[in-house]
């Protein structure tokens, strides 16, 4: 496996493989990597030819309040399970290296980010559409591989491909969970063993939208919306930042649930300081 720590020597070395063929796959990471990191890694390792991984925590989508300073680093770790599932090449380099002081270009992509996380953490999409632009311009891939648990980043990023004519299709793949429902993430380290309890009110609420919308045919998402409220609610540590229930392409709210459509349930959910999000997709049948 090769580390790479420049732009120059990333970007020689995939130039050079695709010169010769060679099919490339892509998972952007900040590190930390977990179970559902692993389960991209190695989707991606069985479609292509040379399996390319991205560690760099970016600083551009982080608000100045947010969790950029300490968010967990274990690059050792993150190395030695990337190469166990047959990476052949990181990328991880420094904020300076991808920065700099005189940029003045950004990426924004519209609407789809007016709603969820686009509107609690204001420009976090931002710097999320610039730094895969700019990591797609160094490592030119045919795939990129992206996690359904941040399914807003996933629809942006794909926007955003279409959008300025990227050669690269991005790939959607499941969210990971632990046994007990709760969704794999890297914020996940900073829950104590109280916390990870109470943060299971984020999947059992996802089950109860599901269980209503589909088994019990509930239409109104103010009805629906009040009981994973009172769900979430359940738990001391338990903080909403919202409740999201709309259409699952455009990602706009809605009030009343059509028969035949696609509906996305999102959630972002404080546990003590840490917050969490999970989602579910549903297709409401005719
Ligand atoms: O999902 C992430 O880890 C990040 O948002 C990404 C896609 C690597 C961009 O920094």
């Amino acid at each position: 496996m090769l580390i790479y720590g420049t732009i120059y020597e990333a970007r020689s070395e995939i130039k050079r493989l695709r010169q010769s063929g060679k099919k490339i796959g892509f998972v952007p990471t900040m590190g930390a990597l977990h179970q559902g990191h692993l389960s991209l890694l190695e989707k991606a390792r069985a479609e292509n030819d040379v399996l390319v991984l991205s560690v760099f925590v970016n600083p551009l989508q982080f608000a100045p309040h947010e969790d950029f300073e300490k968010y967990p680093k274990t690059f050792e770790q993150d190395c030695q399970l990337a190469s166990a599932v047959g990476t052949d090449i990181v990328f991880a380099p420094t904020v300076e290296e991808m920065y700099s002081k005189k940029a003045k270009t950004y990426i924004t992509v519209s609407e789809l980010t007016d709603y969820l996380c686009g509107e609690k953490r204001v420009g976090h999409f931002k710097g999320v559409a610039t730094v895969v632009a700019k990591l797609l311009n160094i490592l030119p891939c045919d795939k990129i591989y992206l996690g359904q648990k941040d399914y807003q980043q996933f629809l942006v990023v794909k926007q955003m491909l279409a959008d300025l004519n990227f050669d690269t299709e991005a790939v959607m793949c499941p969210i990971v969970r632990e046994p007990n429902g709760l969704a794999m993430s890297s914020r996940n380290k900073y829950l104590n063993e109280d916390e990870r309890a109470q943060a299971l009110c984020l999947f059992e609420a996802l089950d109860a939208a599901r269980a209503l919308i589909i088994d019990q045919k509930m239409r109104e998402t103010v009805e629906i919306e009040h009981i994973l409220r009172v769900i979430i609610e359940k738990k001391p540590a338990a903080k909403i930042d919202y409740i999201f229930i709309g259409e699952a392409e455009s990602l706009t709210p809605i009030t009343h649930i059509q028969e035949g459509s696609q509906i996305l349930v999102a959630l972002a959910v404080f546990i003590g300081q840490t917050r969490l999000i999970d989602n579910v997709l549903l297709e409401v049948s005719l």
